[in-house]
């Protein structure tokens, strides 16, 4: 006999009602992640991090923040029952919100760009998820820029939308904390944390409940080499995931104290290792995260606890990171990176093309007005 139809207190087709006990829901899926040990060949011999692996969520890390901005506008009544949600992604966010749509009866609809991998476009679709995709960047912010102005394009179009707004919602920040908790309770003790930016929403929401815990954890975070968060002139990028054209305002620039940019090709090749050596991997933002990772266990005392967030898995970066064809028509075959970045005094010192690193981490808005400057960027064409 099968073992739910004893233990699950309601039928399968009450299941994704509301009030279907959470442990047997999709969404019940998300969450208490598993936290391997990355150590040699990755790492030198004796060194090695603890990855914990948000690919193990239902469509990734972006699952936790989906279905709390969404639980929390239905209670403050932005979001009305059955009213869709509208949002630019990249991916792993529409993902979580085509989970958060079918959880709560909501469609949900995706504004995205060419960039999208095709798997992405399938499961999107595939999860009931309506597609829009913008053709042309937008001449100052990019791509990101041109799928923000068809959101708002789509909000005016449907006065019932709603959208989260991930860029400068502050529950995506404030969902991150279980993630926080979740690192407590498997590591007990946390000396450095390694964590890739893109919003900004799970840096500042893991950082902020370590820092609470252990005020001397070294927050370490990790942008691609074009991206604007830091003070970098933007410039075109090929990965995605991490990285923004725009100043996002969930950024909690406060908590770090460092920074390191890497470029696509060193994330690929430490994807691409990791995949060999520890099976655990994932794409850009990943690979990235490892490499910065891996060098922060070769350099500190052994018995230094890192903990790297590894944000997705590698599926959905089958036809790109891990395509031989792919990487070859974009010169990124062969990077192995150097031993140690390059050390940069001040982040806007020079623009970087490779791994590099800067101790000194400054708000490139400071001082300006982030509510008409910071959304749009300032320079260059970027994704
Ligand atoms: C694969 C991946 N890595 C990293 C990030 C960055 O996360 P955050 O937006 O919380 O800064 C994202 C965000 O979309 C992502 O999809």
């Amino acid at each position: 006999m099968n073992p739910l139809h004893t233990t699950v207190p309601c039928s399968p087709a009450q299941l994704l009602a509301p009030g279907a006990p959470a442990a047997y829901t999709p969404a019940g899926l998300v969450g208490d992640t598993p936290m391997p040990w990355v150590g040699e060949p990755f790492t030198a011999a004796g060194r090695g991090f603890w990855a914990k692996l948000e690919g193990h969520n239902p469509g990734g890390i972006k699952d936790r923040t989906a279905l709390y901005m969404v639980a929390r506008a239905r209670e403050r009544g932005d979001l009305l029952p059955g009213a869709p949600i509208v949002e630019s992604t990249s991916g792993t966010l529409g993902l979580g919100l085509a989970l958060a749509g079918v959880t709560f009866g909501h469609p949900v609809v995706v504004v995205t760009d060419p960039g999208m991998e095709p798997l992405m476009r399938g499961l999107l679709t595939a999860y009931g998820a309506e597609l829009h995709l913008v053709s042309e960047p937008h001449p100052i912010g990019g791509w990101q820029q041109a799928r923000r102005d068809r959101v708002d394009q789509l909000l005016i179009d449907r006065p019932d939308a709603w959208c989260p707004d991930q860029y400068r919602n502050p529950d995506n920040v404030a969902a991150y904390a279980p993630l926080a908790h979740e690192l407590v309770a498997q590591l007990g003790r946390i000396d450095i944390l390694v964590v890739s930016m893109g919003t900004g929403g799970h840096s500042a929401g893991i950082g902020r409940v370590l820092r609470s815990f252990f005020p001397a954890v070294r927050i370490v975070g990790v942008d691609t080499c074009g991206s604007t968060i830091f003070g970098q002139p933007a410039a075109p990028r090929l990965m995605r995931g991490l990285g923004s054209s725009i100043y996002p305002h969930n950024v909690d620039y406060a908590l770090f104290d460092e920074v390191h940019w890497v470029a696509a090709g060193e994330a690929v090749w430490a994807a691409r290792a990791l995949a060999k050596s520890r099976y655990a991997t994932g794409g850009w933002s990943v690979g990235a995260v490892a490499l910065v990772a891996r060098h922060l266990a070769a350099t500190s005392p052994a018995e230094t606890k890192i903990a790297a967030v590894f944000p997705d898995g590698p599926q959905r970066y089958v036809g790109t990171v891990f395509d031989d064809d792919w990487c070859r028509t974009h010169q990124l075959l062969g990077q192995k990176p150097a031993d140690a970045p390059d050390e940069l005094a001040h982040p806007g010192e020079q623009a970087v093309a490779h791994w590099s690193r800067c101790t000194t981490v400054l708000d490139p808005l400071a001082g300006a007005d982030r509510e008409t400057t910071g959304e749009r960027g300032l320079m260059g064409v970027a994704r």
